[in-house]
Order: structure tokens, then sequence, then C-alpha cells
């Protein structure tokens, strides 16, 4: 039987920081109130330079080195975000060609702040039915490019940064033991983004509504947060066979300090087993569970075989909890970071080379479709364009959403004002 063990970790956050003070110079808000109700006391916030591939890669590399993984060793990337690099490519992807894992599989996970337990748990099972032996696993976030900085509602409370883990398969028992995940598709709208996505893209009448920035109803996810942390850390100690009394370190989502004191008390475990580092960071969404683990494994909180309960919540609704048994981290190895460093710039070279070539094969094949090759060239030796060189009729660019063509039966069943019929109807 294969267990899947943490065996690396890393996070980054960006250099700038925020305080609350800072924050109260843009919205009627003060330190009191921010620290009273959530705990927080700063948080980072993204520069020019840093976005939500760029910190998942430097988080990325710190835990390949814990691990003493190579970058082409990894199987599987996952990325959870709700603020990826873009809609497409994946940030998984971004982050497989900067390390060079060309063997590995790699996509973006969407489950909001629960995305990174989602993320390790899937990891978990690919490790244990055999499927892959390392998997990197990154919650990263930019928040700061969705929050409305005029609504104190939200502005308060995010931060930007990213954590991952390393995880490995071994025989050894220990690593994720048991996991949960669950989701309530009927609170989608109490925590939203609405605009940016298929339904409502991202138009000046959605900006002048703000509709492109995080929206949520705040009481409402304080309730169903309180709600899931205790019901998801009890389910996922049972399934570990564990009491709570056995478990060394609760790494809760870190997104206001109550609701982690609110299931201190209800779980009946002192808030001093919690591991909260929310007064610095804010929430993070996904990259606050790898971050905070990450600071308790650095400054010894974590200790090898201590026993672990996650709980992420969030936007969906979902949540997801976790029981794991932490791991030794391999001894650290100077010349295998040197190796690792040397790896990741080749492989910086290779992609660049990769696209060069790409380049030149436009160039010289041009398109794939033989009946939009270039004419063949005339007795002259010149193509008929006269110039020598494929010059392809610029596209024009469209101007408006064209219309989607209705197939004629649907149109004319509309037109005689019949229901088109279900699918299944027709089949009958
Ligand atoms: N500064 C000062 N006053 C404020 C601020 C602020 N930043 N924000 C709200 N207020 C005011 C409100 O306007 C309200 O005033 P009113 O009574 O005159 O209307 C008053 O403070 C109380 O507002 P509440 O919403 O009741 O405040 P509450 O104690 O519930 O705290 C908070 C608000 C911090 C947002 C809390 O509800 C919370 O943490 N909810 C959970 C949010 C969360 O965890 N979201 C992330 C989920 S994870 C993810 O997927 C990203």
């Amino acid at each position: 039987m294969k267990y899947a063990h943490i065996t690396g970790w890393g996070k980054f956050v960006p250099q700038r920081v925020m305080t609350n003070d800072d924050v109260a110079q843009l919205v009627e808000t003060s330190d009191g109130w921010i620290r009273e109700r959530t705990g927080i006391g700063a948080r980072h916030v993204a520069g020019v330079a840093d976005s939500t591939a760029s910190m998942s890669i430097n988080a990325a590399i710190n835990a390949l080195d814990i691990a003493g993984v190579a970058g082409n060793q990894l199987d599987l990337i996952i990325v959870a975000t709700a603020t990826p690099e873009h809609a497409f490519p994946s940030t998984a992807c971004i982050v497989q060609d900067a390390l060079g894992a060309d063997r590995a599989g790699a996509f973006d996970l969407s489950a909001a702040c629960s995305g990174f337990v989602y993320g390790m748990s899937l990891a978990a099972d690919a490790i244990k039915a055999g499927s892959a032996q390392n998997v990197l696993v990154i919650g990263a976030e930019t928040l700061s490019r969705v929050v409305n900085w005029k609504d104190r509602n939200t502005c308060v409370l995010f931060g930007d940064g990213a954590g991952a883990v390393v995880m490995q398969a071994s025989d050894q028992p220990g690593g994720v033991l048991s996991t949960l995940l669950r989701s309530d598709g009927s609170g989608g709208d109490l925590l939203i983004l609405p605009a940016g996505g298929s339904k409502m893209p991202v138009t000046h009448e959605a900006i002048d509504q703000h509709l492109n920035t995080i929206q949520m109803n705040g009481r409402e996810v304080f309730r169903f947060a309180t709600r899931v942390m205790d019901r998801a850390a009890r389910e996922v100690m049972h399934k570990a066979g564990w009491t709570a009394d056995q478990v060394d370190v609760f790494v809760p989502h870190q997104a206001n300090m109550r609701i982690i004191e609110s299931a201190s008390k209800s779980l009946g475990i002192p808030l001093e087993k919690f591991y909260c580092n929310i007064e610095y960071y804010g929430n993070t969404s996904a990259a606050s569970i790898p971050i905070a683990l990450t600071e308790a494994a650095e400054s010894g909180r974590l200790r090898p075989n201590d026993r672990v309960v996650t709980v992420g919540f969030g936007a969906g609704l979902t949540w997801a909890a976790a029981a794991l048994q932490w791991s030794q981290p391999r001894p650290p190895s100077r010349s295998r970071k040197t190796l690792s460093r040397v790896g990741y710039g080749i492989a910086g070279m290779r992609s660049r080379a990769k696209r060069v070539l790409r380049r030149f094969e436009d160039r010289v094949f041009g398109t794939l479709d033989p009946t939009l090759r270039p004419p063949a060239p005339g007795r002259n030796g010149k193509s008929s364009n006269g110039n020598g060189k494929y010059a392809p009729a610029p596209t024009p660019m469209p101007t408006q959403v064209p219309s989607l063509p209705i197939p004629d039966r649907d149109a004319s069943a509309l037109e005689s004002g019949k229901q088109p019929q279900p699918v299944d109807e027709k089949l009958d």
C-alpha cells in the first residue's frame, strides 16, 4: 500500500505590506475595528512584478528544494487558485514550464479558499492509486487585483501570496490519511466575483457597477464557516481514527480569528493548538493553508510525526478537510539546491528556444490547411503577391459577438411559436 507524504513546503508573499492604517486611508475603517472583528493586522499586496504564477513558482522552488525533488521528476502539478494568471492557459502550465517539469500533467483547480485542501486530496488519491509518485500542490492568489478598494466590507480582509507542498509516494505509513471534500452551490451568491466569466464578460458597465470585484455577504459566510469548520474537522478525524485530543496542530483556513475561536470552542480544543498567522497576511484564500503549514514547519511548531488537521472553506460554497501525519524532511543539501537552480535556468532557456522554434516553424510552413497555403511561385520565382513572401489577408477583428446559428428545425419551431422539443423526447 502506498502512502502520500508531504516532503517539501514553501511560501512566497509579495514584499509590499499594507497595514490596517494604510487601508484606513482608502476607506472609512480603523485598525481597532479590523483587529477586533477579524484579527487581521496587515496583508501583503502584489507589486507590479508579482502575479499568481510568479508567486507560485517561487513557493514551488522552495518546496522542491526541501523535498530534494527536481522539476523533471514531477508527475502532476495542481495550482489551486481563484485568481489565475489567465482564464487559459492554466497557471499550472506556466509553473510547469518554469520548473522544466516536462513529465508532468498540470491543471488549475477552482474551489476558492478550499482549493488547496481539494488539491492535496486529489494528489493523495493519485499517489495512493499508483498513477503519480511526485506531485506539486500549490495554493496561490492575487486577490488585491479583484478587490474593490472602495468597499470596506471586503477590502480589509484579503491579501496576496502563495504556498506549496511536494507530496511523494512512500511505503512508510503516514502522510495524508483521510480527506473530506464538500460543496453547496445553493450558496454561490454569498461570495462571488460576478464578471469576467462566460456569463458576464467584463464590460464598461460591469466595471462601473464593480461587478469585476469580490461581492460578499459577510454575515452569511461567517455563519456557514463556523458550522462547517467544526463538522468537517470531526469527520476527517473520525475517518483517520483520531480523537480531537490526539491532534497536535490544527491548521485552519485563515479567514477570521473569530471563526477560528468558534471552531476551537465547539471542538473543545484549546486555541493554542491552532496555528494562526492571519494577523500578518489577512485572508489569502487558497494560499492560506500552505503558507501556514510552511511557517509552522519552519518555526518548529510542526514536528515529524505530528498529527495535523487542516480545514478550508470558501466560495462555491465549498469546504474540505484533511488529517495528515507530518513527515520528516530530507536533510538539506547545498549541491542539490545548486543543481536545481541550474535545472531551472536550463528550463528557462529550453522554453525560450521552443518559442523561437515555433515562430520559425510558423514563418516557414505557415498554415496547416493546404487550401490556405500561399500560391506557388510564378515562373519568375515570385509568388503571385509579387514580393516573394506569404502575406495572408488580415482577419478583420469582430466588433461585436457574432450571433450563433440556430438549427433550422428549432428556428421553424420558434417561428411557429412552438417550444423546441427536449432532446430525450426527440429520441423517443
Ligand atoms: N470598518 C468599519 N466598519 C465596518 C467595516 C470596516 N471595515 N466593515 C463593515 N463595517 C460596519 C458595517 O457597515 C456595519 O455597520 P452598520 O451596523 O452600521 O450597518 C457594522 O460594521 C457591522 O457589520 P457586520 O457585517 O455585522 O460585521 P461583522 O461583525 O459580521 O464582521 C466580517 C464583518 C469581518 C466581514 C465578518 O462577517 C466575516 O469575517 N465574515 C466571513 C468573511 C469570510 O471569511 N470571507 C472569506 C471566505 S473565504 C473565500 O472563499 C475567499
